[in-house]
């Protein structure tokens, strides 16, 4: 199949499946071809075409040189498979580790776009231009927002708050009466604050923002403090439903684990959301500020232990420019 992004200038091609009983006898060569003359002539405004494969489809590398693509961005990760039974009591305020100091909500569609908007930080998350979201490409364009916050699938960003803003923040939350009181933040550990720039207040009681956003985090203002942004997108198949995970980081986060498991626990709240008690399969990827270690110990500490047996490890987005 072949999918049109960046309002129409990209295209993907596919999902290819050929039945196992009729491999090897040149129908994917044909069904190829047909998407080549499809492109051609439906796809008048196509700059890019592109594929997305993982590591083991190495021995298709060569073909796709050989058809003028050129590998330009990969993505590490994993598949996790999701069991509902382990997944661990995410609503429970009993512990207050660094994580749950972190505020991470989902935005709308219209702080997406002031995010993309703002060419510092788009640079600084996405410094390749692209997201590879869902085995998906797509260049941080506005055009491509409605793919990306829509009925199955939404986005999350945490802030990285520098330590001139803790008093504001410290302050702000005495106003609106959450239980942070200035002068007395040592029961959440708060000697860290000299050292750690994140931390912003702890989410009131059972105020999870997954899903639908309650409450603008995304101004002018905070824009350029954007310290990580996650992508999901679900849905259900003829066996275990399927959650995309996609975590995008500022270079150079001093806690980029903490962001990740502060992402992940809204995530995962996400997800139950729409599959409640329901065994999942979780696609995911991370950007390489986000530590391999600190992504599986994060999974871990949520109950998502296991990994997909062969399980694939990169995605790896090809292209070509089109020629008429
Ligand atoms: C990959 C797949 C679509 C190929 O379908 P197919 O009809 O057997 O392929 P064809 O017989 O048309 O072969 C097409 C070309 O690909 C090559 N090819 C086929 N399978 C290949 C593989 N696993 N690795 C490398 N090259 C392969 C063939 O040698 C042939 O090359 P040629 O044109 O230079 O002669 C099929 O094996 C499949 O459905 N696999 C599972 C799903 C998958 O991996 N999809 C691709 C990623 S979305």
């Amino acid at each position: 199949m072949v999918t049109s992004f960046d309002g129409g200038r990209s295209v993907m091609r596919r999902a290819a499946r050929v039945h196992e009983d009729y491999r090897g006898r040149g129908i994917y060569r044909r069904l190829e071809q047909e998407l080549e003359n499809y492109i051609r002539d439906h796809c008048p405004n196509a700059q890019y075409v592109s594929i997305c494969k993982n590591e083991k489809d190495h021995m298709f590398h060569s073909r796709y040189l050989a058809q003028d693509f050129h590998q330009v961005y990969k993505r590490e990760g994993t598949q996790m498979l999701v069991k509902a039974a382990n997944i661990k009591s995410l609503d429970s305020n009993d512990h207050i580790s660094d994580h749950d100091m972190i505020q991470t909500r989902a935005i709308s569609a219209d702080e997406l776009k002031l995010l993309i908007r703002s060419e510092e930080i788009k640079k600084k998350l996405f410094p390749d231009n692209r997201l590879l979201n869902f085995y998906l490409s797509y260049r941080p364009m506005e055009e491509n927002v409605r793919h990306l916050i829509c009925e199955r699938g939404g986005a999350f960003v945490s802030l990285d708050t520098d330590f001139h803003n803790i008093n504001d923040v410290r302050n702000r939350d005495f106003q609106e009466g959450n239980d942070i009181l200035p002068g007395t933040h040592d029961k959440y550990d708060i000697k860290e604050f000299s050292h750690t720039p994140i931390h912003v207040s702890r989410p009131p009681k059972g105020s999870h923002s997954n899903s639908q956003p309650h409450q603008q985090l995304l101004s002018p203002e905070t824009i350029n403090n954007v310290a990580m942004v996650t992508f999901y997108y679900c849905y259900p198949t003829a066996g275990k439903p399927c959650y995309f995970f996609d975590a995008y980081a500022k270079p150079g986060l001093r806690s980029p684990g903490d962001h990740f498991r502060s992402h992940l626990r809204e995530n995962v709240l996400t997800l139950r959301k729409f599959f409640p008690d329901q065994d999942a399969v979780l696609p995911l990827t991370f950007d390489p500020s986000i530590p391999r270690d600190e992504v599986m110990s994060g999974l871990s500490e949520v109950g998502i232990v296991d990994e997909k047996p062969d399980a694939e490890k990169w995605q790896i987005l090809y292209e070509r420019r089109q020629r008429y």
